[in-house]
């Protein structure tokens, strides 16, 4: 099985075309194509929906194209099955340039459609084939999933393909939105999670004792806002400022700063993610989202799944982080077909 998958929810503008070997339920991406207004997002210090539509509009036919040509795919009546496409949650004018150039090219290639949501996709990256290693065993239900990425912060249990369970969820800001929020503070740019994982890994992560919420409750929930507040605190108190960044003696103040974040937000991940684990007695652990790309988030999961022996899977980092492949793995295992007539973007949808 060929689809095509169309993802837009946000500032990426992405198409990919993956194979489906039915037998064994491999995904092989043909093609990822991605195009960002990140660099636009940037310079404002955060997403502008209005300019990340526009900018959806600018990239949406060129990076279909591309991703057909790459895959050696005719973009006159291609030889695809059917068009995946994310319609929430999500932008409401980022997510109507995919949806709508999904429904015209279904009417036009004659085509089913696949509604995806963008959530199952970060879960279902889990199941695209590494292109590096290939995949030693295939993923085993049931399974609890960490969905990390910059609006949601969620722990979801998967029954089987068509049973998934929220069990835990932030009830503030997403682990994402706390890395960029923590960053603005810092004077780095918009994402700024990337940015603070690579400063931490020069940093002194107890320098700074910054509060865990939640860490101890009952439940599997999580919050992190409390976090923002104390880094904010902590600059007043002291009259810290990082809008010049780089004079050499603030260095060092920035690198513990980012070291200690990281590893508070990334401790109460891992801990309640832990809890979970052995509460709902699950053997296998996914991750997805874009800060499942953090390295100690990785490291200190693969640390507790091998003392806990339960087999831990994280995609590869260019699928953490907004694709299009994802749409199409996850339409495979989610697959309601259906007609153009029949699809709306759903800015609000949850699971
Ligand atoms: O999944 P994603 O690409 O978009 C959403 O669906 O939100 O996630 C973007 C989020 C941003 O908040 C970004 O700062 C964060 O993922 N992120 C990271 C890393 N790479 C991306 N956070 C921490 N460490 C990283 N290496
Ligand atoms: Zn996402």
């Amino acid at each position: 099985m060929i689809l095509l998958g169309i993802e837009t929810s946000c500032d990426e503008t992405a198409a990919a075309i993956v194979s489906v070997d039915e037998k064994t339920k491999q995904c092989t991406v043909l093609s990822s194509v991605i195009a960002s207004s990140l660099l636009l997002h940037s310079q404002t210090g955060g997403i502008i929906p209005e300019i990340a539509a526009r900018e959806q509009i600018k990239f949406i036919i060129p990076v279909i194209n591309q991703a057909l040509k790459e895959a050696h795919i005719s973009d006159n009546n291609p030889e695809i099955d059917a068009i995946a496409v994310t319609y929430g949650p999500g932008l409401i004018g980022s997510l109507l340039v995919g949806v709508e150039t999904a429904k015209t090219l279904s009417l036009l290639w004659n085509k089913p459609l696949i509604p995806v949501n963008h959530l199952y996709g970060h879960i279902y990256a889990n199941w695209i084939q590494n292109t590096k290693n290939k995949r030693e065993t295939t993923i085993k239900l049931p399974a609890l999933a960490l969905v990390v990425s910059g609006g949601h912060t969620d722990l979801v249990m998967i029954k089987n393909h068509s049973t998934l369970e929220v069990i835990g969820g932030t009830r503030d800001d997403a682990a994402g939105e706390a890395f960029d929020k923590i960053g603005r503070l810092l004077g780095l740019s918009y994402p700024a999670g990337p940015t603070i994982s690579k400063l931490a890994k020069k940093g002194n992560p107890n320098r700074f004792i910054l509060p865990r919420p939640m860490i101890g409750s009952l439940d599997f929930d999580f919050s992190f806002s409390g976090l923002k507040t104390s880094v904010l605190n902590l600059m007043k108190t002291n009259n810290w400022s990082f809008d010049t960044g780089s004079e050499e003696n603030n260095q060092q103040l920035l690198f513990d700063i980012c070291a200690s974040v990281e590893w508070a937000i990334v401790d109460v991940l891992v801990k309640k993610t832990m809890k979970a684990v052995k509460e709902k007695n699950v053997t296998t652990l996914l991750l997805g989202g874009g800060v499942a790309a953090n390295d100690k988030l990785q490291e200190t999961f693969k640390e507790q799944s091998s003392k806990y022996t339960i087999n831990f899977s994280s995609p590869e980092k260019k699928f953490c982080t907004d694709n299009a492949a994802m749409i199409a793995t996850a339409a495979y295992f989610h697959h309601t077909k259906t007609t153009w007539q029949n699809i709306t973007a759903d800015p609000e949808l949850y699971y």
